[in-house]
């Protein structure tokens, strides 16, 4: 079982965080291949709670090396105060690895994001800020910062030159912004050259050496599937491509040495941000869930809009994904509601439609077929097998299991690591 990758089944939160550091003490490397610090991943272990940015979750494993690949926008900033931060806390984040092929996230870079956000005005995504989209789109038109032209005064310096000759002109011309000088940004970013060229490798060369010797990989995704920029709710999308594909170009790991991919799937569904979201609840119901689910996103602070489980959803990330497992998280959050409401299907136009629609006039105009499942009432936070749940609870998620296509191998039913019910074992 050398590599497996863990990825978000629905829109992101579904608790790809708990996860993986559940994972993290039986396997050697845990690695990011996509996204950057838009990323919030929660990690509970004992009375200790972290929130991961940019680091995997397995930086918390002591036995685990951390890897951030190829496909990973990194902001240097955010990196080093996460480092720092964990470090203060007593964790040992000295075994990290970062690929020197990795694009940068510069000030300009969330500079316009900011800016181009406010100038979509009602039609804005709700990006996280972050400078996510802008270092994709400089990596796509071939003028990025790589982490590895820090090391290289000339060329970053030509390169930071190339970037902004053509943003300055936005900045100003459109956005009505000062330019940035190219100066103030190179002098950033040779200010972070030392502190990070400890950690810098051939992250390639590295895992595929050690998928080679045996060793185990778990490859972490940020985000969800709906969120990929090629399989999502395009344009309300993350600019990465958080399905299982993404693992391999994010790491140049092949798609022959992965044997399971793991989708973390909330009994529930949650979204941050704009963009169709057919089972959404603008009731008590929605606000219901988000207080017992604490659903406030952990990179923002924003509120997650919340709603029924969409087997629809999961049926599709089941596809795009090729998903052998999955993790069903949240489970416990359900407790107390007395029917439980599943889509099964969407009604488009009059008529019932079982899979996920290629056009976004459909998604748009797609509403829930609901089945309502009979609830529970007991706490299930000490289960810790699936007989221990109470029959009603373990229905639901057969009913789950049978609309979405791959078997459920776990259960969450609280934050901590051990509130989870392993069903199958993952390695
Ligand atoms: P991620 O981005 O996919 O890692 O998910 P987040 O960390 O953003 O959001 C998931 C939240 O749910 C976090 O606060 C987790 O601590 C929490 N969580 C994860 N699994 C469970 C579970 O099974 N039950 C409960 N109650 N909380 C969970
Ligand atoms: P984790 O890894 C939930 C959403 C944003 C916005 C869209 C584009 O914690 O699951 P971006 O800043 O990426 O350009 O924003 O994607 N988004 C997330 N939503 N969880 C995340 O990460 C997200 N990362 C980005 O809210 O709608
Ligand atoms: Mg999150």
């Amino acid at each position: 079982m050398p590599a497996l990758v863990l990825l978000g089944a629905q829109w992101g939160d579904e608790g790809k965080g708990k996860a993986t550091d559940l994972l993290g003490g039986s396997v050697d490397y845990v690695v990011r291949y996509q996204g950057g610090n838009n990323a919030g991943h929660t990690v509970v272990v004992g009375d200790q709670k972290y929130a991961l940015h940019l680091l995997p979750s397995g930086i918390l494993s002591p036995g685990c090396t951390p890897v951030i690949g190829n496909g990973v926008v990194v902001d240097p900033a955010v990196l080093l105060s996460e480092l720092s931060g964990l470090a203060e806390r007593g964790v040992d984040t000295s075994k990290l690895l970062i690929s020197g092929n990795a694009h940068l996230i510069t000030p300009y870079h969330t500079t316009l994001d900011k800016v181009s956000e406010r100038f979509l005005g009602k039609r804005k995504i709700g990006t996280t800020g972050r400078g996510i989209g802008p270092a994709y789109a400089d990596k796509i038109n071939r003028v990025g910062i790589r982490v590895q032209d820090l090391f290289d005064e000339s060329i970053l310096r030509q390169k930071v030159e190339a970037a902004l000759d053509s943003k300055n002109q936005v900045l100003a011309k459109l956005y009505n912004r000062r330019a940035i000088a190219v100066d103030q940004v190179v002098e950033e970013l040779l200010g972070y050259a030392d502190q990070l060229s400890g950690y810098v490798a051939d992250t390639t060369l590295v895992l595929n050496n050690a998928i080679d010797r045996g060793q185990v990989v778990l490859f972490e995704g940020g985000q969800g599937t709906l969120l990929d920029v090629d399989h999502g709710t395009y344009p309300f999308v993350t600019s990465s491509n958080p399905t299982a594909g993404g693992a391999c170009t994010g790491t140049g790991v092949g798609p022959t040495k992965i044997s399971r991919v793991i989708g973390i799937l909330k009994a529930y569904t949650t979204r941050v941000g704009a963009g169709p979201f057919p089972t959404e609840l603008l009731d008590e119901d929605g606000e219901k869930l988000r207080t017992i689910g604490g659903e406030r996103g952990v990179t923002t602070g924003r509120d997650r809009r919340c709603g029924w489980f969409d087997a629809v959803i999961a049926r599709y990330a089941t596809r795009v994904n090729g998903l052998t497992d999955f993790f069903l998280t949240k489970l416990d959050v359900l407790t107390g509601w007395e029917r439980i409401p599943v889509c099964v299907a969407y009604e488009i136009d009059g008529k019932r439609v079982e899979e996920l629609p290629y056009s976004q006039t459909d998604f748009h105009h797609a509403t829930p077929i609901y089945e309502t499942l009979p609830g529970w009432s007991e706490d299930i936070t000490q289960a810790k097998t699936f007989d221990d749940l109470p029959k009603n609870a373990q229905k639901y998620v057969q009913a789950l299991e049978e609309m979405s296509g791959a078997p459920i191998s776990a259960i969450g039913v609280g934050p901590g690591r051990d509130e989870t019910i392993q069903i199958n074992s993952f390695l």
